[in-house]
Parts: structure tokens; C-alpha cells; sequence
């Protein structure tokens, strides 16, 4: 079912269908390494939501765009016109996802069935540890027991309108501290009706996949979910795809590129300028030069920073847009 749904990215044709907008980045969490709640002067993403007024304007200037992805830096669902951006998207035919993440601790009931009522994609639970005591560990400020009883209140609506959206999924970052308690996932996700769960490495690098123990790797076979080593076999390449089939765009209109691109902006903005003008744009153009390898990053621009730039450098394996059929 996930497999279908990521084929909805896949039909193109020149233009875009899809773009991410992040629909909030404020979050009222405080998790240990998140490069939001630090303070850093050089993220320039900022604080604040995308105003419905805004999103409004964008989808009906822009008739081709027939998926947004909601999350990114913040929590989507602190976006105080978040209802009405699900329901106008619905009625408008646009597919709405939430798959970078959510941490889910806080959602009304009114949202809690929009997000059934109007088909609200997919979401991905950002849940590092099955009981309270490992999970608040790193998701300082949260509480699973409020994420639980989100999700079992989600399940009740989907129940109710016989709907089998939001596809639910869940992303489990490995740390130290919650190593153990990867047995009890299965069962975790099976009582939640989460379709899917997948793992990732965590930025501070303490936990490398490449170094589990057999055990462990055992244990995430065991789990017989689709995307289960998602992160180990695509390496997070869609990244730099992005820039070609869903360039991402910062809640107030910046565009962005990709979902990496936290330090640098592409100095245009897309409410203000329209998207074909903004893909267009000089520095837009340069990117997916950048990632084709046709042109060198350097300190200034955009992707120099980056591992995946770095590693593609590395290898001199860049980008191949023909390898992308579905540009
Ligand atoms: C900045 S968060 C914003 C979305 C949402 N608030 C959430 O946490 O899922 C974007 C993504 O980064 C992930 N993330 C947060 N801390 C991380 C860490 N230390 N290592 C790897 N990924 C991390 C989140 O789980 C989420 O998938
Ligand atoms: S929940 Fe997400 S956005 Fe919020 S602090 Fe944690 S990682 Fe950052
Ligand atoms: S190399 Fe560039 S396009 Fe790719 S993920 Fe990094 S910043 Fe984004």
C-alpha cells in the first residue's frame, strides 16, 4: 500500500506535481540534537506557519501541483489554519502527506478527523522508544501516552468513515538508550495499526548501522515490514531528488530546494514570484546543476555543505536526470 502511494511522486512531466511546504516549524518539543531548537544564527528557515491564505493562493496559481508534503522542521499540526488547509486541499484534489515526521503529542479531536475525513495521506510517527521513560529520553517535552492515544483516536475515525487513509507509518531512530527496546516494536505497531516502520541513524552518530550487533539486525528482520532498512538501502538520495520532482519551500514562500537545505535559501520566494518563475531562477538552476555534477559547489552556494554532495564528490556519482524516469 506505502508502495503505491510513493508512486504518486512519480508521475511527471516537466513541471512538478509535487512540493513540500513546511506547515509549521515552530514545535513544542526540545529534542536533544534538533537543529530547530538550537539557536543557531545560520538556520535560516526561522519561525513561524504557512498561512491558509497563502497555500490558497499558491495551489490555484499553480493547477499542476497535485501533492504537498506538510512536515519538515516543525510540527504541522501547531499550524493554527491547519484544518483549513486539509479541507481545501481536499476539496481541490491535492494529496497531503506528513512523512518527513510528526511527533503527534499534541492534536485536537477536530484535526484528528479532518485528517480522515479529508484523506490526509500519510504520516510518519517519529516514536524512538516504546515506553514513556525511553521515549522522553530524547523527545524532551513529550509524552508517549498522549501520542498513543492520538494515534488509537486516529484509528477510531478511520474505523468510523471506513477510510484507509492516513497510511500510517513510523520512524524509530536507533540511539544508545533505546537499542532494547527494538523487540517490542512489532507488537507496538501492530496494536497501533501502524502499516509500516522504518529506522535511522541518529545525527549524533553515536548508533551506525553498519555496526549493530546480529541480534539487532535480527530483530529488525523480524519485524517483516515493507521498508524496514529504508534508510540503509535508498541512503536518503530522494533528498537530492527533490530539487527536480519536489522542491521544497519554507512556511512564508522561500524557496528552498530540498528538505536539507536548512543554511542556505535560493533568495527568490515563490508566493511573491510564482513556482515557474522560482524553478527558473538562478540559484534554483544552479542546484540541480550542482547534483548533475555539470557545475562545483563552492562555499557560497548551495550543497557544498552537505554529505550528500560530499559523498557524491567522493565517488563522482552525481545525479543522472535520465535515470529519473519519472522527470
Ligand atoms: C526536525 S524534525 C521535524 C518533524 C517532526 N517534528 C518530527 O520530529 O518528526 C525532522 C525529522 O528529523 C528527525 N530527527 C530528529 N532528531 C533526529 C536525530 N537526532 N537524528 C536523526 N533524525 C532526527 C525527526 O524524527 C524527523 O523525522
Ligand atoms: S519533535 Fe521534531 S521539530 Fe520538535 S524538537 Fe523534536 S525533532 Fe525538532
Ligand atoms: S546535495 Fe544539495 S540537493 Fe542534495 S540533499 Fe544536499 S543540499 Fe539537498
Amino acid at each position: 500500500m506505502i508502495n503505491k502511494f510513493w508512486q504518486i511522486y512519480r508521475k511527471i512531466n516537466k513541471l512538478p506535481k509535487s512540493v513540500g511546504i513546511e506547515a509549521c516549524s515552530l514545535c513544542q518539543l526540545n529534542c536533544r540534537d534538533c537543529y530547530m531548537r538550537k539557536n543557531d544564527p545560520n538556520v535560516i528557515i526561522g519561525n513561524g506557519y504557512l498561512k491558509f491564505e497563502n497555500y490558497k493562493n499558491f495551489i490555484r496559481k499553480n493547477p499542476y501541483i497535485k501533492n504537498v508534503e506538510l512536515s519538515l522542521a516543525g510540527e504541522i499540526f501547531l499550524n493554527p489554519e491547519l484544518y483549513e488547509i486539509i479541507k481545501y486541499s481536499y476539496e481541490n484534489n491535492i494529496n497531503l502527506t506528513a512523512l518527513n515526521g510528526v511527533n503527534f503529542n499534541t492534536v485536537s479531536d477536530k484535526l484528528l478527523e479532518a485528517l480522515v475525513k479529508y484523506e490526509f495521506k500519510g504520516i510518519t510517527f517519529s516514536i524512538d522508544g516504546v515506553t514513556n521513560e525511553t521515549y522522553q529520553i530524547y523527545r524532551q517535552g513529550g509524552n508517549l501516552n498522549n501520542v498513543i492515544e492520538n494515534i488509537e483516536k486516529l484509528n477510531f475515525y478511520k474505523e468510523k468513515y471506513k477510510s484507509i487513509y492516513p497510511i500510517l507509518q513510523m520512524q524509530y531512530i536507533i540511539f544508545k538508550h533505546n537499542i532494547s527496546e527494538i523487540k517490542y516494536i512489532k507488537e507496538f505497531a501492530k496494536k497501533l495499526k501502524i502499516e509500516n516502520v522504518y529506522f535511522k541513524e541518529p545525527w549524533n552518530g553515536e548508533i551506525k548501522f553498519n555496526n549493530l550487533d546480529k541480534q539487532t539486525l535480527l530483530e529488525i528482520q523480524s519485524l517483516n515490514m515493507q521498508y524496514k532498512i529504508y534508510d540503509i538501502l535508498n541512503n536518503n538520495i530522494p533528498s537530492c531528488y527533490q530539487p527536480f520532482i519536489q522542491p521544497q519551500i519554507n512556511y512564508d514562500g522561500r524557496l528552498l530546494g530540498c528538505y536539507c537545505s536548512t543554511y542556505h535559501e535560493l533568495n527568490v520566494n515563490v508566493f511573491e514570484k510564482g513556482l515557474k518563475f522560482a524553478l527558473n531562477s538562478p540559484r534554483m538552476k544552479f542546484m540541480r546543476q550542482v547534483i548533475e555534477g555539470k557545475e562545483n559547489s563552492n562555499n557560497t552556494l548551495d550543497c557544498h555543505w552537505c554529505e550528500f554532495y560530499m559523498e557524491m564528490k567522493k565517488n563522482n556519482k552525481f545525479i543522472d536526470k535520465k535515470q529519473i524516469k519519472f522527470i
